[in-house]
């Protein structure tokens, strides 16, 4: 009987596992493969809003484990991942380790497998934003150069991948998993009340904003002017901002919530995965530092401006959805001034159609046979 042990960590693991295991469920069921698919959770996010919403909303199992490991500086809380990853698998260990994305958690664990002998299949590889400054950039990569199989979700993905010594026959151009539960959920999101319940009028153009990578929310420079241009963009459209724990903090460490008193900027607690994807899919812009949302935006055909110097997606950029801005109040203001809605929203990128968990699933099987 194969063995397959899922990992998700973090918030934005969460729609990314949900589709493969309910296509390696069908493809093992249609096959008579007695599959065994076990989930673990390292519990890198851990508060009801970044964590428990999410697996009722996509339907995704109880963890079998959860490792507990909170929050901590990068070296403490890989390191505390790896330690009790390490017994699960020693104590019952699978014939591969499925990892998906970029966080702490995913390189932790494909780390420990790949040195007990266990394969490691990597969802989301080979995007790179050569920012070795981002922690994410690391990830990725030393997780691509021990993964056995890597499923990327961009041409360019099996480019980088290539050039860095990556066995083509192991690389594998399936489509993108987080789009699957995108349109998954997509109608079920659009029937909730969110937008009521957030106080916008019918009708109304507003501005949905996420920011929360260290480099925008941990200098207290950086963070004012994003705020400044925020509470500018906010006069002419309201701004939306769901808060992410880390700028939530920060914004009281460096005495800055109160530029967000007043009526324009309605900022809140981290949204669900089904209110954050109905105000997403009505907002007039997007202005985001999110890997993902660069990714669901394309899809949904609203405008995003990405506040980094870097994205690791670039069909987002080729597609015509995302641009990329300075993360200072000028350039977030003249970016906003210049932006229209796409015209090609409507069909996405290559194999963005729903279908890669079911193009994984195949795959992954054919390789545990
Ligand atoms: C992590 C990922 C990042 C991803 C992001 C999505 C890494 C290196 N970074 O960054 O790639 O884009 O998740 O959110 O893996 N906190 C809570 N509740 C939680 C989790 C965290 O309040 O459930 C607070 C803690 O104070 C913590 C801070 O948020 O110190 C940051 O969390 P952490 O997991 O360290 O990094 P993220 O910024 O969330």
């Amino acid at each position: 009987m194969p063995k397959i042990t899922h990992v998700v960590g973090a918030r934005p693991n969460f729609m990314k596992v949900a589709p493969v295991i309910e296509a390696l469920t069908h493809a093992a069921e249609s096959t008579d493969i007695n599959l065994q698919q076990t989930l673990v959770h390292t519990g890198q996010h851990y508060t009801p809003e970044m964590s428990n919403l999410f697996f009722d909303e996509l339907g995704l199992p109880e963890p079998d484990t959860n490792l507990d490991v909170g929050s901590g500086p990068h070296g403490q809380q890989t390191g505390r991942i790896m330690e009790r990853f390490e017994q699960l698998i020693l104590h019952d260990p699978p014939d591969a380790v499925l990892v998906v994305g970029d966080v702490n958690s995913t390189i932790a664990c494909a780390l420990v497998a790949k040195k007990l002998g266990v394969k490691v299949f990597h969802v989301e590889a080979g995007l790179r934003s050569r920012d070795l400054t981002m922690p994410e950039e690391i990830n990725r990569m030393l997780t691509d150069a021990i993964s056995d199989l890597l499923f990327t979700t961009e041409a360019e993905a099996e480019v980088n991948l290539v050039a860095e010594g990556v066995d083509p026959s192991r690389i594998h151009f399936v489509g993108n998993v987080m789009i699957d539960s995108l349109l998954k959920h997509k109608s079920a999101a659009l029937n909730r009340p969110t937008l009521e319940q957030l106080g916008l009028h019918h009708d109304e153009e507003y501005i949905l904003t996420t920011i929360h990578r260290p480099s925008n929310v941990d200098d207290p420079t950086v963070l004012t002017e994003i705020i400044h241009a925020l509470v500018e963009a906010a006069q002419t459209r309201r701004v939306v901002l769901p808060l992410h724990p880390r700028t939530a903090a920060n914004l009281e460490k460096f005495g800055l919530s109160h530029m967000l008193e007043g009526e324009r900027v309605i900022d809140l607690e981290p949204l669900g995965y089904l209110d954050f994807m109905n105000c997403m899919a009505n907002a007039w812009a997007v202005v985001t530092d999110s890997g993902g949302i660069q990714e669901e935006t394309t899809i949904l055909g609203v405008p995003c401006l990405t506040v980094r110097e870097n994205t690791e997606r670039p069909v987002t950029i080729s597609h015509g959805t995302n641009r990329l801005v300075k993360p200072d109040r000028l350039s977030i203001e003249s970016a906003l001034a210049s932006t229209a809605r796409p015209t090609n929203g409507a069909c996405g990128p290559e194999l963005w159609d729903g279908k890669a968990g079911q193009r994984i699933a195949k795959i992954v099987l054919n390789e545990l046979a």
